[in-house]
């Protein structure tokens, strides 16, 4: 703390230059505060008082502007339109790696050697099945139960089968149970999925792939053995991959909080699906499907796109708060699902969804705004491609979120800077009032 200069003299003069100078003009005193990593600590702000009230505090709903912890995951230049994973581009990885090498890196740090890859692959594998109660109870639910719902629960309800996984301090510990969560997560998706159609359920196939084994929970009906089409098997294998994580989003931001009580990682990531299943989150690519349905045909496009202008509409799958010149992952699914539709003959909503990206990528309004498809904008077309319901979509990228809401976790525990999240509040309500007891108030 410094006394504030009487004279005109720069605020900052003999203070460090990796530092901010703060003057409190309600006192004319100037603080210097430490910058590290572009960014000052909230908790310095403290120091900072008028007489005997609490020290001064940011006020931040949303967390736009606040960094809640240092991560070596994820890496996102939203002007530049990049997202690594532990340093490697998400083309590079969708192209040429799998989903279980990906949640290997996110978890580990580092791409494995092949005979890592080979014993997590068995690992993962091997912990497929689930304890028969499990089914019992998820079969309990509803008829009509979102699947969402049924797999926030079934998730939850897997830390009263492992009570081992409290021990949150030993690293074999943490292993296991992630080992367990990644590879259980698809049967319990599965499982959610044919509640909803009154279908039984299908065991894992650990002769198959992850994603292959999760097609055939999804699909198989009588035949001995399903064998899923290759390229539908890469195409949401890609997919997985570009849900594997997305630095501190609602979500992850859900599995840490949560979290930070030192909670086993079944019930961390059951609110990471809780906050995943919120429309803000997870459920746009439903949005956008609905949205190309009600345009209906490549004619009604110039209208919708002038009620877009007027502010009547949205153009759902457009525009992101992060990626202000184009979303990487957009331009890898469009990709996918050219795939995919080779497979299973193309989604006549495609044709609209094609002719509206042209039009908005040429359009001043979008291009001024910088506008561009994001993440959803074709993979609810996907999805449905697969013949998946639209509340399914939202199951499909809580599996591939998984490893990477767990290698949040992890480092969570490990991170010795790290407290029990508990933000601050601005106090709005009354004072001091004295209760007066019912039988006196309803006289
Ligand atoms: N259609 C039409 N106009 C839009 C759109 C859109 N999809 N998105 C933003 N705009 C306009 C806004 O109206 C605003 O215009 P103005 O400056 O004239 O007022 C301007 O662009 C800036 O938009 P903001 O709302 O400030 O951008 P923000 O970063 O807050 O919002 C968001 C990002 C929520 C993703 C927004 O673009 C949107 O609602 N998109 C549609 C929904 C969607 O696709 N969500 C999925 C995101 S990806 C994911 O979550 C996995």
């Amino acid at each position: 703390m410094t006394d504030a200069p009487a004279t005109d003299a720069p605020a900052t003069a003999g203070a460090s230059k990796e530092s901010l100078t703060v003057r409190d003009n309600r006192t004319g005193v100037e603080y210097d505060l430490k910058i590290t990593d572009n960014t000052i600590r909230a908790a310095d702000l403290g120091q900072i008082k008028l007489g005997d009230q609490p020290g001064l505090a940011t006020y931040d709903p949303g967390f736009v502007n606040t960094a809640s912890c240092r991560s070596s995951v994820t890496y996102i230049d939203g002007d530049k339109g990049i997202l690594e994973y532990r340093g490697y581009p998400i083309e590079q990885l969708a192209e040429n790696s799998s989903f279980l090498e990906v949640a290997y890196l996110l978890i580990h740090g580092a791409l494995p050697t092949k005979a890592e890859y080979d014993a997590w692959e068995h690992e993962i594998t091997y912990h497929t099945f689930v304890h028969e109660n499990v089914k019992s109870f998820m079969e309990g639910f509803r008829y009509d139960a979102h699947p969402m719902g049924m797999l926030m629960a079934s998730v939850g309800a897997l830390s009263t089968f492992y009570p081992d996984a409290r021990n949150i301090t030993d690293p074999d510990n943490r292993h296991i149970q992630m080992v367990r969560m990644i590879a259980k997560m698809p049967t319990l998706g599965a499982w959610s999925f044919r509640h909803a159609q009154g279908k039984p359920f299908i065991y894992p196939d650990n002769d198959l792939s992850y994603t292959a084994n999760f097609l055939s929970m999804l699909f198989k009906m009588s035949e001995k053995k399903y064998g899923a089409d290759e390229r539908l098997v890469k195409a949401l294998d890609t997919l997985f991959i570009l849900h594997a994580d997305h630095e501190q989003n609602a979500s992850t931001n859900a599995v840490r909080s949560v979290g930070s009580t030192q909670v086993d990682p079944y019930s961390a990531v059951a609110a990471g699906v809780g906050a995943l299943y919120g429309p803000l989150h997870g459920g746009a690519n439903e949005a956008v499907l609905r949205m190309l349905r009600r345009i209906g045909s490549k004619q009604n496009i110039p209208a919708f796109i002038e009620g877009v202008k007027n502010g009547n509409e949205k153009l759902m799958g457009f525009g992101h708060r992060v990626y202000k010149n184009y979303d990487p992952r957009a331009k890898i699914i469009k990709k996918s699902a050219e795939d995919v539709f080779a497979v299973t003959g193309t989604n006549p909503l495609l044709e609209i969804a094609l002719e509206l990206e042209k039009i908005a990528l040429e359009d001043e309004y979008f291009v001024k705004r910088r506008l561009y498809p994001n993440v959803d904008f074709y993979s609810g077309l996907i999805y449905e491609a697969f013949q998946f319901p639209p509340e399914m979509f939202t199951v499909l990228f809580a599996i591939g979120r998984t490893p990477g809401w767990l290698a949040q976790w992890l480092e969570l525990v490990q991170d010795k800077d790290q407290k029990i999240a508990r933000p601050k509040q601005i106090y709005t309500g009354e004072r001091g009032l004295d209760f007066v007891p019912s039988s006196e108030r309803w006289a």
